[in-house]
């Protein structure tokens, strides 16, 4: 292992590694041209050719291969996960280099708590440009042999993964839209007249009172603690949401605490910032600061008390629909404009204004955190909120209960956060291209140390079509984090309102005979630093096709993952690196094997089968937990 840490001015200190090396200046600095001008720090890698492919990047758009588009890595509070979008919640500063012509490559990490932007050949197709408006940053490079080692000494470097409890690998119903007892009850029922396997259930936002952190609405969810016992029984687990921001309301103790003891963040007066979000005006914890991680970690016990055993954490970039200053303004200009005779050019600024309130990053650069006394300016820090509210409940949970397990993951997050929970994929839309996008997600992600991690099944936003779920829940089945999830005002999703019940109840039941050895995978993977995704052209490195296949996996070293993500398609194209055998699986007891040699090849796949490939027939019994 060879890693080599380059410290630049005094950086921030994100956390986000563990092994603490000792620090190089900038004349060790490898591979990059580095311009230093007022606006920051540029590093140019050059002479980038066709054949150079660019790795990582988390939570992203686009492909494995992340060359050709700009990113930033901003947590955003985005549902449109389009080609067009540079950022999405997550900010993840890995990425490998790997450039066959010149025999180069090597990972890199840009340790750095605000925004990197990385123009990987967008602006000009021979060069890799990655900036940071700053002049303090640590950068780490991993000169190693072969692109999996990269990842290991990488992940080596920033510590072990969060591993779920066995039981969080089954399956999960949620719907942003379950109001009260009634509705998950009948959840539940229709699963079990459907016969189909369930392991949880998601509560939305509407279990709180008025969507208040830590409280209950106990007209909807009269007795927690008995619809929680009483659904374990049946083997069902209720996992619900926690926000990040948290109510303005006088006698709200969550709030009156937070604002005594000055743990929110706060605006240029000292005063707590306040921005909206669901519960209305809210302030925002500073989990920047250990005591108050701490402090709203300990708030969990409220809902573990009652039998919970797991959480899901959202709005943690933080997502702020408007502040209290802004709003003002944009009100008191629509005042000032409809004194006006609106023209075109009022017309635009109106709309303009209120477009923008939503989501303006301006915001991030009106509230301060509390750093060992200093205040620092949250857009400096942005990427480590979702963090260090992850590490806020990880943290204290473990504290409280140091022998219990719980199912932990969340929204933001940027490297470091992965040892706490997992994250999921955001407000993906019930769209064929966030098959693919789930996919292409996992290994990035994984390289950078989320293994625990998956998309909402079927689509959060837009509606969706039964043969989307199908095909979805084909790949879902092989991804840890297997919840089917979607926004209210969609079409519902549940598995039971479908035609194909049988085939879902099959493939259902696929996946929990995998959970052992999904589980064994995932532990294994989390102990030796490597992928549970690994792109072909990281486990075929010499195979000249497989580095450029970006809709197959492998899942660890012996399943391949080849899922249909195309509507109306009879089957796909699949590449096979060596001879392998396709399994074409309907049931735990039903499936084709057939032998395929390297090369490509068209295989079909009915609307109720599952695809994969293996080397051996032993690997099926193992998946199945029949050897
Ligand atoms: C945004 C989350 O991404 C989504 O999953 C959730 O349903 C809504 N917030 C409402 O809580």
């Amino acid at each position: 292992m060879s890693i080599t840490k380059i410290r630049i001015g005094i950086p921030f200190n994100t956390e986000a590694v563990v092994e603490q090396l000792p620090a190089k200046d900038v004349s060790s600095l490898k591979y990059f041209e580095l311009d230093e001008t007022e606006d920051g720090l540029f590093f140019r890698y050059e002479d980038v050719t066709e054949k150079t492919a660019v790795y990582g990047l988390g939570e992203q758009v686009r492909g494995i291969n992340k060359k050709g588009w700009i990113y930033g890595t901003d947590c955003t509070d985005d549902p449109d996960h389009d080609e067009s979008r540079k950022s999405l919640y997550g900010a993840h500063n890995f990425i490998i280099i790997d450039d066959p012509d010149r025999a180069i490559r090597f990972g890199v990490f840009f340790d750095y708590p605000g925004k990197v932007t990385y123009d990987l050949g967008y602006t000009d197709s021979t060069e890799l440009k990655i900036s940071v408006s700053d002049k303090n940053i640590d950068i780490y490079i991993i000169d190693t042999d072969k692109l999996i080692n990269i990842v290991s000494d990488f992940r080596h470097l920033i510590g072990k993964s969060y591993l779920p409890p066995m039981w969080g690998l089954g399956y999960g119903q949620s719907r942003w839209g379950y109001k009260n007892e009634a509705d998950i009850l009948e959840v539940v029922k229709k699963y079990k007249d459907a016969g189909i396997p369930l392991d949880m259930i998601y509560l939305d936002i509407d279990y709180m009172e008025r969507y208040k952190d830590f409280t209950l609405n106990e007209e909807a969810f009269p007795d927690l603690e008995k619809l929680s016992d009483d659904l374990k029984a049946q083997g069902i687990r209720l996992i619900p949401i926690i926000d990040a921001a948290v109510k303005v309301e006088d006698g709200y103790d969550v709030y009156e605490e937070g604002v005594q003891k000055g743990y929110f963040c706060t605006d240029k007066d000292g005063k707590p910032f306040v921005g909206a979000v669901w519960p209305g005006k809210s302030c925002f914890p500073d989990f920047l600061q250990p005591k108050v991680r701490d402090w709203f970690g300990k708030k969990y016990k409220f809902l573990i008390e009652k039998g919970i055993e797991g959480f899901w954490n959202d709005m943690n970039e933080p997502a702020i629909f408007y502040s209290e200053n802004r709003l003002k303004q944009v009100i008191e200009r629509t005042i000032e404009l409809s004194k006006t005779n609106i023209g075109l050019e009022e017309f635009f600024e109106l709309t303009g204004m209120y477009a923008t309130l939503n989501g303006n990053k301006q915001y991030y650069e009106d509230f301060f955190h509390n750093v060992d006394g200093k205040p620092v300016r949250h857009d400096k820090v942005h990427n480590l909120f979702g963090m260090n509210m992850t590490r806020a409940a990880g943290e204290a949970i473990k504290e409280m209960y140091p022998d219990r397990e719980f199912l932990f993951f969340s929204r933001a997050s940027s490297i470091g956060a992965h040892r706490y929970g997992g994250i999921w994929m955001g407000d993906n839309s019930s769209w064929w291209s966030h098959i693919l996008l789930n996919l292409q997600m996992l290994p990035s992600l994984n390289m950078c140390g989320y293994l625990f991690t998956g998309a909402d099944i079927g689509g959060f936003g837009q509606n969706t079509t039964e043969d989307l779920v199908l095909r979805w829940i084909a790949l879902g089945v092989f991804v840890p984090l297997f919840r089917n999830h979607s926004c209210m005002g969609t079409r519902e999703q549940e598995l039971y309102r479908f035609n194909s019940i049988s085939t879902f109840r099959n493939f259902i039941t696929i996946r929990k005979a995998m959970i052992p050895y999904m589980y064994e995978l995932l532990r294994s993977s989390n102990e030796e630093g490597r992928m549970m995704y690994i792109p072909l052209a990281f486990a075929y490195e010499d195979d000249e096709r497989a580095r450029s296949v970006e809709d197959q996996l492998m899942m660890g070293d012996d399943i391949m993952l080849a899922p249909v993500y195309t509507q109306n398609a009879k089957g796909r194209y699949v590449y096979l690196p060596e001879d392998m055998l396709c399994v074409r699986m309907k049931s735990v007891d039903e499936y084709l094997i057939y032998e395929l040699p390297r090369g490509s090849h068209y295989v079909e796949c009915a609307l109720d089968e599952i695809i994969f490939f293996v080397r051996s027939e032993e690997t099926i019994d193992r998946m199945l937990g029949k050897a």
